[in-house]
């Protein structure tokens, strides 16, 4: 454990962990693509995992079952939140479907293309990570129904209300890329639904990363301002100063920053995409003819 704090913290600290989740992602999805694209199943066993337990937890804990005070802090315990103590889980969850979100705007770079083809198998990763995510935060939502007065706007809003919201929306698209459920459907109906599903799905997560984040920067942050360079004598004597809650702050900002960066790309391009396609095909064909001899 102590190796992979250590590690983690010469890579990661200080790093927003949505850059974290992106990052890892990326590179795993570069190396595995070929393997995904050809024993899928494997690559669901441990988020399949992941979603079981996190799933058994969260309900079990809404009828106030606390499976951590049963098991107390073992090695298995251990092991069973190792995801989550290094807050991996969500963030490469949220990496998958942005990735899956990104790839159907941008335009069609060879990068773009290869990842295209494993479109379904991200999704269902990333679904099953985010919805045990969501299931196993019934209770933190149900907590902050009772406690709302002792929180500020921002986490009332992500915990008591945008979570569930978002738990809904991403159940929808996640459950019709199954074959099963979407032989039920027309292709067209298949397509209406994911869209609109999917897109208002992207933008509440983002929604959600900024909120949350805001959340946790002011909770930290009391008074927010000059405190923060104050400092207290701790019980030995010495000088204790606030910045370590600044750092913490500092992270939580920028995470929300670039919650609302990729919010903004995306809707622009997705504009971009549907202003082309709106487009005559000969209008198209013409102006791209026009790209290319300006390029060039
Ligand atoms: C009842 C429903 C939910 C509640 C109460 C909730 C609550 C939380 C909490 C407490 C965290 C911080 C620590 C952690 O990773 O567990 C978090 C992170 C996050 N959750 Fe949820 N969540 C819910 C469902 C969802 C769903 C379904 C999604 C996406 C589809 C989602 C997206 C996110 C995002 C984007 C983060 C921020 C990760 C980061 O940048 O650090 N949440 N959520």
């Amino acid at each position: 454990m102590y190796v992979l704090d250590y590690v983690n913290n010469v890579l990661w600290l200080g790093v927003p962990d949505l850059i974290k989740g992106l990052v890892l992602s990326i590179v795993f999805l570069f190396i595995f693509k070929n393997a995904i694209r050809k024993h899928s199943l494997i690559f669901y066993i441990y988020p399949g995992l992941l979603f079981l337990w996190y799933c058994t937890y969260g309900i079990l804990n809404l009828f106030n079952v606390n499976l951590y005070e049963m098991m107390g802090e073992t090695v298995w315990w251990t092991i069973l939140w190792l995801p989550h103590s290094y807050a991996l889980d969500t963030v490469i969850g949220i990496a998958f479907i942005l990735i899956v979100m990104f790839i159907g705007v941008l335009p069609k770079w060879e990068f773009v293309r290869q990842l295209y083809t494993i479109r379904k198998e991200m999704s269902i990763i990333g679904g099953l990570i985010l919805i045990g995510h969501g299931v196993m935060r019934l209770p933190t939502m149900k907590w902050a129904w009772e406690n709302m007065k002792e929180m500020n706007g921002f986490l009332v809003f992500s915990y008591a209300i945008l979570g569930v919201v978002l738990l809904v929306l991403i159940f929808i698209p996640w459950i019709t890329s199954f074959h099963f459920a979407r032989k039920r459907l027309t292709p067209k109906g298949w397509k209406k639904l994911q869209t609109y599903t999917s897109v208002p799905l992207m933008i509440l997560i983002c929604v959600f990363g900024i909120a949350i984040n805001l959340g946790w920067g002011f909770a930290i942050l009391p008074g927010f301002g000059s405190s923060l360079w104050d400092t207290q004598t701790a019980a030995d004597g010495t000088a204790v100063s606030n910045l370590s809650q600044g750092y913490q702050v500092a992270t939580a900002f920028l995470s929300a920053k670039l919650y609302l960066a990729l919010m903004i790309v995306y809707i622009w391009l997705r504009r971009k995409k549907i202003k082309k396609q709106s487009q005559p095909v000969k209008q198209v064909k013409i102006q791209e003819k026009t790209d290319l001899v300006n390029v060039n």
